[in-house]
């Protein structure tokens, strides 16, 4: 048996921003639209009429300051809102693949690496570009690598869902590195007229270079162990999917073709799930509370992580014990504990111990457990 190690991080960022700002006066535009529009039936009450958004209710209740966007086209117009994006023809790279070999590039240079030293390719997101063939397929030839490749969605926990299945697959032999890579383009499935969530996520690329211990190159995270876990829930939905054409009103402009979630009903049951998978493997582990130097976690909402980091250490965390970004990112799916991880993790000592930890639709929770070496 190998050991695995993270040997390098690769964050793409895109180049456009949303601010809070930019967004509520967007979402306010469109409702004063619709409700002009439906004048006469929210008069006779057969139609709901739609409030306005604010920036200081996002802020409260999300910390959410803005978000990154591959494509600000078409958002912030009251009369689209979704991003416009051009028609690419087959021969060029996909979006979600330019977007993934940025991040895989960034991951091999801060590894010491080249495409020449990687065996396999996991693109793991909750989103994919396409039925087939597998988006991780065309970032692996964009790359040049050889071996394999696949696709792969657990939803907001596809990274460490994916750095488990690489993880085992060093371990055991039939590979000796893999890249995770996971490319988000959350602002193409949320509803930006739907003030409940339209301020929730962001788009990102993040990549994680996964290698047997003894080739790291420098610094490197050794995977100690890894949980998976997952429990049927419908309150985070999306019923887009390929039977669309065939279902009666199937291609409609639906509310429940794009993000749906019962964000309350999230808080509430994700928060005690989480907890407890991640004392759980701590305890597997052998390691308490005090054993912890940091924990990167999910980066759907600030208090959610408030509530867990306090579960899990037993007291308030130091801000530099359980970083956040999504003040700046906003939540960026299965991306969002990498960030973190990426962003965050250099200044460890060598034996210091971490754990990376996802969790959303399904439900669903990830955890990896490391150690700093180097
Ligand atoms: N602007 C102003 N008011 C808003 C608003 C907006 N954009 N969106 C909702 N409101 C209103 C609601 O209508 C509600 O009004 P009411 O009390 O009169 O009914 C009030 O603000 C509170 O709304 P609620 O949805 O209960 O807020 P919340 O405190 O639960 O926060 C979330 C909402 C989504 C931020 C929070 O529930 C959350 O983060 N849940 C988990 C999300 C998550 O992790 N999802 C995983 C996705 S992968």
């Amino acid at each position: 048996m190998y050991t695995p190690a993270i040997t390098g991080t690769g964050v793409f960022t895109p180049s456009e921003t949303v601010t809070n700002a930019e967004l509520v006066t967007a979402f306010n535009a469109y409702a004063d639209l619709y409700n002009a529009k439906h004048a006469d039936e929210i008069a006779a009450g057969t139609v709901e009429a739609k409030d306005h958004s604010s920036e200081e209710f996002i802020v409260k209740a999300s910390g959410i300051e803005q978000r990154y966007v591959m494509v600000k086209d078409g958002i912030l117009d009251p009369t689209v809102m979704y991003p416009k994006m051009r028609q690419r023809s087959d021969d060029e790279p996909s979006i979600m693949a330019e977007m993934a070999l940025k991040a895989a590039n960034i991951a091999l240079e801060n590894a010491g690496k080249t495409a020449a030293d990687v065996g396999a390719v996991i693109c793991a997101a909750s989103n994919l570009e396409r039925a087939y063939p597998a988006v991780a397929i065309e970032i692996q030839d964009l790359l040049g690598i050889q071996g394999f490749a696949f696709d792969m969605n657990v939803a907001c926990s596809s990274a460490t869902f994916g750095i488990q299945a690489a993880a085992d697959m060093i371990r055991s032999g039939s590979i000796r590195s893999a890249l995770v890579i996971n490319p988000e383009i959350c602002s193409a499935h949320i509803e930006w007229r739907d003030r409940d969530c339209h301020f929730i996520f962001g788009d990102v690329a993040t990549a994680t270079l996964l290698e047997r211990e003894e080739d790291a190159a420098g610094p490197y995270f050794a995977v100690k162990s890894t949980r998976c876990a997952t429990s049927f829930s419908n309150n985070i939905r999306n019923n887009n999917g390929f039977l669309r054409r065939s279902r009666p009103d199937g291609m409609k402009d639906r509310r429940d073709m794009q993000f749906m979630q019962n964000g309350r009903k999230v808080f509430k049951e994700v928060v005690p799930m989480v907890s407890q998978h991640i004392m759980d493997h701590m305890a597997d582990e052998h390691l308490g509370a005090d054993d912890i130097k940091r924990l990167w976690l999910h980066q759907a909402n600030k208090s959610m992580n408030d509530f867990i980091g306090k579960k899990v250490l037993g007291r308030t965390p130091e801000p530099h014990e359980q970083p956040n970004i999504l003040q700046d990112y906003a939540n960026t799916s299965s991306a969002g504990s990498i960030i973190t991880f990426a962003k965050h993790s250099a200044d460890l000592k060598d034996g210091d111990h971490g754990l990376i930890c996802s969790f959303g639709a399904g439900y669903s929770v990830g955890s990896v457990l490391v150690e700093k070496h180097g």
